[in-house]
This record gives C-alpha cells, structure tokens and sequence, in this order.
C-alpha cells in the first residue's frame, strides 16, 4: 500500500475559514501599519548563515539548535530564517536604502525555527514583524508599543493581553551583571537545572527567564540587572513608562524579561496572553541600536522593533471566539444549469457578466448536472444565497430563474433584463 506523504512534523496546512480569519488579521494590522506610516518591505526566505550567527548571537537556541541550515550547490550555507530583524537591516545595508523617508518598514511571511512542535510553538510560522530605524526616543520606542496596542484593539483582543516591559541595560551594563550573576550561579550550581547549568556561561542572561519555578526561586536571590542599570538606561525606561502610562496602555515592568536573541540592548518587551496554552507572547521586540554597525561597519544607525506571531494570534482570538466574520454566504450567486452543453455555456458566459458587474460578489458555476432538488441541498450545505438556474425551458424562452434560498422565493425573467434584476435584489451589495 503506499504511504501517504504528509507535511513536516511541526509545519501545518491551513484552510478555510482559518484563512478567512487569516487574512482579516493580516488586512487590520496592515491598514494600521499604514496609517502610522509604515512601509512594506520583501526579503528573502533564505540568507546566509553567517547573517543569523552574527545578528542573533552564536551562543543563542536559535543559532545553536533551530536553525534549518542547508549548503547550496557551491558549498556555501544557507540558513531557512529564523526571524526577520537580520535579513531586514542586512537589506537595508545592502541597498543603502536608509533614508528619513524609509524608516519604517514592515514584512510579513514564514520563518523556520527547529524546536519541539507543541500547541503555539510550530517549526514553520509567520509572523507580521515592524522595524523604526535611525530614531533613538523613548517617544518611538512608545510608538511602537502604541502601534501594537492598536492592533489588538482593532483585534479586540486588548483585555486579554497584557504588555510586559524591561530595560537590559547597555552592553557595559550587562558584562558588569553577568560577571556577578555568574559568581552567584557558581555558588548555587548544585541547584541548577540542566538547562540553567548549560546556559551559565553561554548566555547566563537567558537562566533569567526559566520556566522552571525552582530557578525562578532561586533567582530572587540572585544580583538583579535592574541594579547594574547605567542612569541613562533608567531614565530611558522611566521615560517610557510614564508615556504609556499617560496613554493608559496598562504594562508591568517584568525585571527578568531579557528575550532569546542577543541583538537588543535597553528596551526590550514583550505582549503575553494567558489564554492559549504555554507559548503565551504572541508579539515581542525591543531597541537593537549597535545592530546595523555589527553587520556593516560602516555607519551606526539605532533600531527598534517587534514581530507578532500569527498563528498565536489566531489561536488566540479563536479561543476567545469574540470576532465574527462576515462569510453567512459563501457564495452570493450559484449559477445552475441544468445540462452540459447549451445551459452550461450560457451559464459560463452570464457569469463573467455578472461578475464584471459585481467584482465583489462570490458567483460559482455548478457542474453537478444532477436534479434540480439535489443541486438545491447542496447549494444549502455551501452557504449559497442565490440560485441562477438556467435550464430547458429558459434556454427556449431565453429567460432566466433566479432563487432565493433565504426567502425562498423565486422570479423568472427576461436573459436581457438580467443586470437590472440583479441590481434590484443585491443593490444592498453593490
Ligand atoms: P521573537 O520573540 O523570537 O522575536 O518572535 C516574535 C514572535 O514570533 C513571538 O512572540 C511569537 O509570537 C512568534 N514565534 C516565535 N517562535 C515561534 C514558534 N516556534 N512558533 C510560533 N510562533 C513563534 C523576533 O523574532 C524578533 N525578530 C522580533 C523583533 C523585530 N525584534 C525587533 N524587531
């Protein structure tokens, strides 16, 4: 027996109406995107490696143990992207395409991360990701959260997120930290996890945020960064506090926020839901200023930005089940005729008619054939409003029925009258 192929363990297939709500989400966050002046750009999929391993940090889960590496034919590695930040302001280098006037940009599209698939966490997800660059404000910093939390109004999913802020100070901030966070660790090894005990001179920052609540225990003993934090970083995150604050965006400063990837520096934060499952942010970012200068050494230009995971999304307002899209009617008009030649070519030419019309109506041909009542049930089943039948008796008096299956009511009329019959009962529609 052969086998059926199916999709790589982690990535998914997504169908309607998840695709509906899909493009719903995306259609809003792209509208808001624009208002707020933002532009797209398109990167590729794929990057050389060394872009990730110098972006990301080599001593980072992603570079270490996600990454979906490949060599092309020349030899040179190739890695899927793990996120979009890199391959964004390697283009921006590339191109020298940054100007006051493309300072914001947007993408959107799959990234590829090889972690345990679970509930929220997949191997191929896409997010929706936003880059301010060359603007160094705790006022844009606070666009940015401002932006987000406009999406999860429009959304209305903004009770049931809640934003978490931190600042990690300057890199000088956190050496001075970890040189201490690490004679504490030492002290306490024999308490560590594996995990932690892996990570302790790797990246001990990242031990800060353990989901272990033995570890989470531990470090409220451990030196705080909040107390490594230079004045300038204070004053930055206070600034922007008091901002939100003032714009009653409701946050918490969660002193052990310091994210997975090792480019950002100051402001870092993070939206989380307690609503769907463990994998709870479903949009993350902060300030990366020295990141543009890692990957050209030529000019420095400042950063900041977030990137929104979309299937958490949708799990989310799925969960939640609070938007309702509009897909009562599949299909607006369903032309049946009633035999495969004469009726079928007419109903193929009405169509295009109609549709030319009505570009916004959803018209689909039947190719049943089968009896009038079984094309009526299935028509049912597909959410079908209107009915056009084109069968042997309008064919002879050129005529046409068209059905309501709302209101189950139906009129017969003249082929050369059909536009303004249409008119008259979608005019709603028009
Ligand atoms: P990140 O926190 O790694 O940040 O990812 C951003 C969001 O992508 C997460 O909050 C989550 O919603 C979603 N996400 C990440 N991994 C997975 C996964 N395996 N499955 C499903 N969803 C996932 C970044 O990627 C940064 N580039 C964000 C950024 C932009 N920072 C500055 N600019």
């Amino acid at each position: 027996m052969i086998k059926n192929i199916t999709a790589v363990h982690g990535m998914h297939d997504y169908f309607f109406p998840d695709t509906l709500l899909w493009e719903y989400i995306e259609n809003t966050i792209k509208r808001i995107l624009k208002n707020y002046g933002y532009k797209e750009i398109k990167i590729p999929i794929l990057e050389k490696s060394i872009l990730f391993k110098k972006a990301i940090g080599e001593i980072t889960d992603i570079v270490e143990k996600e990454m979906y590496n490949l060599n092309d034919r020349n030899g040179e590695s190739l890695t899927l992207r793990p996120e979009g930040t890199a391959g964004c302001i390697r283009a921006i280098v590339e191109h020298n395409f940054f100007s006051s006037l493309n300072n914001r940009l947007w993408y959107n599209g799959p990234m590829f991360r090889y972690e345990r698939p679970q509930k929220g966490r997949y191997r191929q997800f896409n997010q929706i990701g936003i880059e301010t660059l060359g603007l160094e404000s705790p006022y844009i910093d606070s666009e940015i959260i401002i932006i987000t939390s406009h999406f999860w109004k429009e959304l209305n999913i903004i009770d049931d997120v809640f934003l978490e802020i931190n600042s990690i100070g300057s890199t000088k901030d956190r050496k001075q930290y970890i040189k201490k966070l690490i004679l504490f660790l030492e002290k306490n090894f024999h308490l560590l996890d594996d995990d932690c005990k892996r990570r302790m001179y790797k990246n001990p920052l990242r031990i800060l945020d353990s989901k272990n609540p033995n570890m989470q225990e531990l470090l409220n003993k451990a030196p705080q960064l909040k107390n490594f934090l230079s004045k300038d970083c204070i004053v930055k995150l206070n600034k922007l506090c008091d901002i939100i604050k003032l714009l009653k965006i409701n946050f918490s400063i969660n002193y052990r926020l310091v994210r997975g990837l090792d480019y950002y520096n100051d402001i870092v934060f993070e939206w989380i839901t307690n609503k769907i499952g463990s994998h709870k942010t479903i949009c993350g970012g902060g300030r990366y200023d020295k990141l543009v200068k890692k990957l050209s050494n030529k000019t420095n230009i400042s950063g900041i930005g977030c990137a929104i995971g979309i299937e958490r999304l949708i799990l989310l307002i799925k969960n939640i089940n609070r938007i309702k899209l509009k897909d009562d009617y599949l299909i607006d008009i369903y032309l049946v005729p009633m035999n495969d030649n004469l009726a079928l070519y007419k109903a193929l030419f009405i169509s295009e008619i109609i549709r030319k019309k009505f570009p916004l109506l959803k018209i689909v041909i039947s190719y049943n054939f089968s009896n009038l009542k079984k094309q009526i049930v299935q028509a049912i089943k597909q959410k079908v409003h209107f009915l056009l039948i084109i069968g042997e008796k309008e064919i002879n008096n050129k005529q046409l029925t068209i059905k309501d299956l709302l209101l189950n009511k139906q009129n017969t009329f003249f082929e050369k009258e059909l536009i303004t019959e249409l008119v008259k009962i979608l005019n709603f529609k028009t």
